[in-house]
């Protein structure tokens, strides 16, 4: 086999372990920043406080005001407060809301940012920003909004209700399954794709009852490590870009990426055998990775349908629209109709693999 690839590695640091959130004031110092502003969201205060805390005087105070999708009008004010602020730098504490809102000020004003990831969406391992505005999402990659370094406490995730952490860690499942059957997949992320979405299926069933499962939500953590560093280092296809339009539409990002990922799995298994084959050995060895997952999640008690997350029926048509109006990769063609038939199904929660019938001939990646 003769290999022809192009690698791009992310300077970023990374530290693992319980209690490592105490050492955001040691990273601020080994990067040479001297006052963060705490980011999170409004629910999250307490623990802001608490990081701001063990900041001292390193804290520039804590900016709760993250919300999901980054509204662009959110980000002006944060940008805002944290000129305001003197801050050098960002401490994001929180899931992939605070870790947007912190990115949107990055991108405004350079500030470096430190990241403390309390759920599995795996933002803090990407250099992907995104901003909402007018019913429409978008993003864009830039270095600035990399978090340089990004320390992961499986002890802030505890507490975690169980939709959260379920639908989380789907959500970092798709980045690998996407990752898998990406037009620039490396030798090296498929390595971490397959194994990303092993720690996410075996910590699974531990991680949906809150308490004290430490070392099931560090396996957990290490595969959302892993299978953000798949988001980061690869194009995602269908499943992301569905959730893309979704989210813009209201709809709330781990719960969208659930109830959806099954679907486009049936929908792109025909054309991604490799693929589909990795995420079969990361799940145990079934045959069919998308019906395997709806069966798990559905087994915890995950959303089964889009109208269950409160999409209305109507909104369907204009989503398939939004779905197919740019070009992205994806290893099976869709069409318009593919978008609607598929968002459909996943609307009613009918049986993924009626979204499985074979591909176009000669379109087998
Ligand atoms: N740019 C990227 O690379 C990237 C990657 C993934 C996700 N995202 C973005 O991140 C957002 C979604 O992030 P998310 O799914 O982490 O949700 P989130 O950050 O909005 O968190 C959801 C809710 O759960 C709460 N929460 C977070 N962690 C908790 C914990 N450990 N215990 C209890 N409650 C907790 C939050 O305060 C919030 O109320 C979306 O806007 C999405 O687009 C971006």
């Amino acid at each position: 086999m003769i290999r022809e690839f192009t690698y791009q590695a992310l300077p970023m640091r990374v530290l693992f372990g319980p209690g490592t959130s105490a050492m955001a004031g040691a990273e601020l110092d080994a990067l040479g920043l001297r006052r963060g502003l705490v980011v999170c969201s409004p629910g999250h205060r307490a623990l802001g406080e608490k990081v701001a805390a063990a900041l001292g005087e390193r804290s520039a105070g804590v900016l709760a005001e993250a919300r999901m999708h980054v509204p662009a009008e959110v980000a002006a004010h944060a940008s805002a407060q944290a000129a305001r602020s003197g801050a050098d730098s960002t401490v994001a504490v929180g899931g992939g809301s605070a870790i947007g809102l912190a990115k949107a000020i990055a991108l405004d004003l350079g500030l470096p940012i430190v990241a403390i990831p309390t759920t599995y969406a795996g933002s803090e391992m990407t250099p992907v920003w995104g901003l909402t505005g007018n019913s429409e999402k978008r993003t864009g990659r830039d270095l600035r909004v990399l978090p340089r370094s990004v320390i992961y406490d499986p002890e802030l995730t505890l507490a975690m209700p169980r939709e959260l952490s379920v639908t989380s860690a789907v959500n970092a499942f798709a980045h690998a399954a996407e990752a898998l059957y990406a037009p620039d997949l490396t030798p090296l992320i498929a390595i971490q794709a397959e194994e990303g979405a092993r720690a996410i299926a075996a910590a699974l069933p531990w991680i949906a009852t809150p308490g004290a499962d430490v070392a099931a939500r560090s396996e957990a953590q290490y595969g959302a490590w892993l299978c953000g560093t798949c988001l980061g280092a690869t194009t995602m296809s269908l499943h992301h870009k569905l959730c893309h339009v979704l989210g813009g539409l209201g709809l709330p990002h781990a719960p969208t990426h659930t109830v959806l990922l099954p679907y486009v799995l049936a929908f792109n298994a025909p054309s991604a055998p490799e693929a589909m084959a990795a995420l079969g050995r990361a799940l145990g060895g079934p045959a069919d990775p998308a019906a395997e997952l709806w069966r798990r999640t559905g087994g915890l008690g995950a959303p089964r349908s889009l109208a269950e997350l409160g999409l209305d029926r109507a909104a369907i048509a204009t989503a398939a629209d939004l779905a197919v109006r740019s070009a992205y990769p994806n290893p099976r063609p869709v069409t318009r109709e593919d978008a609607e038939r598929l968002l459909t199904a996943a609307w009613s929660g009918a049986d993924p693999t009626t979204c499985a019938d074979a591909p176009p001939q000669g379109d087998v990646r």
